[in-house]
Order: structure tokens, then C-alpha cells, then sequence
């Protein structure tokens, strides 16, 4: 363990398998997984068509370069251009680095459509990912003295507050970028009307609507997408978590009037690769298959039901989120410890906000799994809240 970089305080055990909702560590001891990589293994862990996708393109073709097309490069995102109505992919290896994109791509556009405009609007507790630049976009707090100098040319606003929003837009602004559903920040979904009223803000003000679905795509909110929820479209949309069920994959995806890199402007070594393409290609079959969606809203619905039913008991003061990524919170800032006692009782869960637990198990939840993590969290609650 020594020649790990300690970026995280991780406990000394060793996750070595994993099926479905649950993992083992090192002891052979079980753990109901409501954390899931932080919501990237949507189909459970190591699903079956996940393996045989892998397994099958890996004695096929795993890189020839993003310098050629692949068959999986064309076929995906074909499917993902159809299903969010956007016209133009890029891929990523990772969420951070399709945000990264989608600036670059607005700002780009501004030098072209906007006489240079470059400054984005983003949001207070907003999480973009951890590079330079998408930290800088980020509203976490803290994050603002790290890492200086930060790039240049976001201005944060409070978050759903369109009015903010209208007072921040000087000649400068090129685009917003919103989470709909603020995930890191604690599940927070943005309200409707604001949602739909930026959509026209922007489109009256010349601007373009970022919406950043790492977290919430990929049938995470019991939507395709979670912008489906609020009947708007995004011109630059960005995926990633869910898209490779596990795999490292993300997306930058466009709408050809604002598709407007150059060539040598966007690249990267691995991006489009087809091993991680027949992962999401897997992925898309999964979660577009009948009854997917619905299987998700039932047992979001479940779940919240339980919360509903145990929140006395439990100190639960709201339930709130979409689909399969929920949150309980508390009176009290106890998630840090939830989250401990749930380790050491095989309850894997999250805390985003000291008084918020973040739920988001796998997509193929089942009932019984929903029984279990009653008995998990009410073992785990016991003495704390
Ligand atoms: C909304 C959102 N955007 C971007 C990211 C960054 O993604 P990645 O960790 O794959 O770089 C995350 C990760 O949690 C996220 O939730």
C-alpha cells in the first residue's frame, strides 16, 4: 500500500470481486454496493454482456488509433446522436476531460459567433470534475484557493437562480453549464421552471446551454437523460460515469451548429478506442431494452417508499433525487460516520454533504437488494442519528 499515492483516506481492505450489487474484499466479507464507483457500474458490477462485449473485441480490435474510424466509433455514436437528438460525439476517457471539451468547444465557438466571448456561467456547488479548467468551473467550496492560479473565465452564480444568472451575462458570456440534478453537491435537482426558463434565456441571449450529465445520463434518473425530465435540449451535452458501465469512457456530444472544432483542435490517444466503445455499446442495448426504464422507476419508488417508512426511525428529514440516484438527509452532520458504521456492517454508501447520504445502486436493483439495504442502514443507524 505504501506506493499508492495517498489521495484518499482508504480503509485497509482490499475490494477484489465483484457481481451484481455486491462485492467481496480480501476476507471474502460481502458488501451491499450503493455507491457503485460513484454511480459508473449502472448495470451492477462486472454485468454479463459488459464481460462478453470486452471479451469478445478485445480478440478483435482494441486500438488502431482514433486517426481511423472504427466500427464501434460509427455505430455509437450513431445511437447516442439519435437518442439525445444531438448531432456530433467525441469521446473521452473521462468525465472531467469531456467537460474539459465542451468548453474548449464554447469557447471556440465564441471566437467564431460571439466576437470572442469565452466567460461561462456556472453554478455554486456545482461539480464539472477535477482538471485544471473544470475545477475552475466547479462551484465546491474550497475549491476555489486550491490549485491558483485557476483558469480564467468562469463566473458562478447561485445555483437555480435565474435571475443571477440574467445579471451575470455581459457581452463576454458564451454559454451556462448546468447540472440539472447537482449530484456532488448533494442531489439536488434544479427546479422546472428554472430549467425551462434558462433554456429561453440563453436562446434569447445568443448563448449556449451546456448541460453536464456525467452523473444523471446514461438512465441514472430514470430518463435516458435527465434534461429529458425538464423537455428542454441542451446544445452541447456532456456523459460519462454510467455510458461504460464501468469502463472509462465519456462523452462530448454537440449540436452541429455549434460543432465547430478544426481539425487538431480535440484529441487524445485512447478516445473512441473500440474496446471501451463495445462496453457502451452493451450499456445502450441494456438500458434502451423494453421495460429498463420502468424497472428503474419502480424500484426508485420502492426505495423511496422505505425511506418514507423508516424516516422516523431513521432521522431522515428529506428524501429527494430521481430514478436510482436518491438522497436522505439529516438533522444532524452524522453521514460521515453512516458512511463508516456502514463499512464495517457491508453497506457501502456516500456522503456528499456532511448531513447527506447519497444513494445510487446499480440499475438492475431488485427488490430483495432494497430489503437488504433496509436491514444494512437500520443495523448502521442504530446509535447515531
Ligand atoms: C456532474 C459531474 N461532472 C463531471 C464529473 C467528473 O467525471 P470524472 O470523474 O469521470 O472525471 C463528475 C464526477 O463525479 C460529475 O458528477
Amino acid at each position: 500500500m505504501k506506493h499508492v499515492m495517498p489521495i484518499a483516506d482508504r480503509p485497509p481492505i482490499i475490494m477484489q470481486r465483484g457481481a451484481g450489487s455486491y462485492l467481496w474484499d480480501n476476507n471474502g466479507r460481502d458488501y451491499l454496493d450503493f455507491v457503485q464507483g460513484w454511480a459508473v457500474n449502472c448495470l451492477g458490477h462486472c454485468p454479463p454482456e459488459i464481460i462478453t462485449a470486452l471479451t469478445h473485441q478485445s480478440s478483435q480490435l482494441i486500438n488502431p488509433s482514433p486517426a481511423f474510424y472504427n466500427p464501434l466509433m460509427l455505430s455509437v455514436s450513431t445511437q447516442l446522436a439519435q437518442l439525445s437528438g444531438l448531432d456530433h460525439v467525441f469521446f473521452t476517457n473521462s468525465g472531467a476531460e469531456a467537460n474539459e471539451g465542451a468548453i474548449k468547444l464554447a469557447r471556440k465557438w465564441g471566437g467564431i459567433h460571439r466576437d470572442g466571448a469565452y466567460e461561462i456561467i456556472t453554478f455554486t456547488h456545482s461539480f464539472h470534475g477535477r482538471t485544471l479548467a473544470t475545477m475552475s468551473a466547479s462551484g465546491k467550496p474550497g475549491w476555489d484557493t486550491l490549485f491558483e492560479p485557476k483558469v480564467p473565465g468562469f463566473v458562478k452564480v447561485p445555483y437555480a437562480d435565474l435571475d443571477a444568472v440574467d445579471a451575470a451575462i455581459t457581452p463576454r458570456t458564451v454559454a451556462v453549464m448546468l447540472e440539472v440534478i447537482q449530484g456532488e453537491g448533494g442531489v439536488i435537482p434544479a427546479p422546472h421552471s428554472f430549467v425551462q426558463s434558462l433554456r429561453r434565456l440563453t436562446q434569447q441571449k445568443g448563448l449556449l446551454f451546456i448541460i453536464d450529465e456525467v452523473q444523471t445520463g446514461i438512465a441514472r434518473s430514470g430518463a435516458l437523460f435527465a434534461h429529458q425530465h425538464y423537455q428542454v435540449q441542451p446544445d452541447i451535452l456532456t456523459l460519462g460515469k454510467g455510458l461504460g458501465g464501468g469502463v472509462p469512457v465519456a462523452a462530448l456530444l454537440a449540436k452541429d451548429q455549434c460543432s465547430v472544432f478544426e481539425y487538431g483542435d480535440q484529441g487524445g490517444t485512447y478516445n473512441g478506442n473500440p474496446l471501451v466503445l463495445a462496453a457502451v455499446n452493451a450499456v445502450l442495448q441494456a438500458i434502451t431494452a423494453e421495460g429498463f426504464l420502468a424497472s428503474v422507476h419502480h424500484h426508485s419508488n420502492q426505495l423511496q417508499t422505505l425511506i418514507a417508512s423508516r424516516a422516523t426511525e431513521w432521522g431522515v428529514t428529506e428524501c429527494r433525487g430521481m430514478g436510482l440516484l436518491l438522497a436522505m438527509q439529516f438533522k444532524q452532520d452524522v453521514a460521515a460516520q453512516l458512511v463508516k458504521k456502514g463499512l464495517s456492517n457491508g453497506l457501502l454508501i456516500n456522503a456528499p454533504r456532511p448531513n447527506v447520504i447519497r444513494l445510487m445502486p446499480s440499475l438492475r436493483l431488485t427488490e430483495s437488494e432494497i430489503q437488504d439495504f433496509d436491514m444494512r442502514f437500520s443495523l448502521t443507524q442504530q446509535g447515531i442519528s
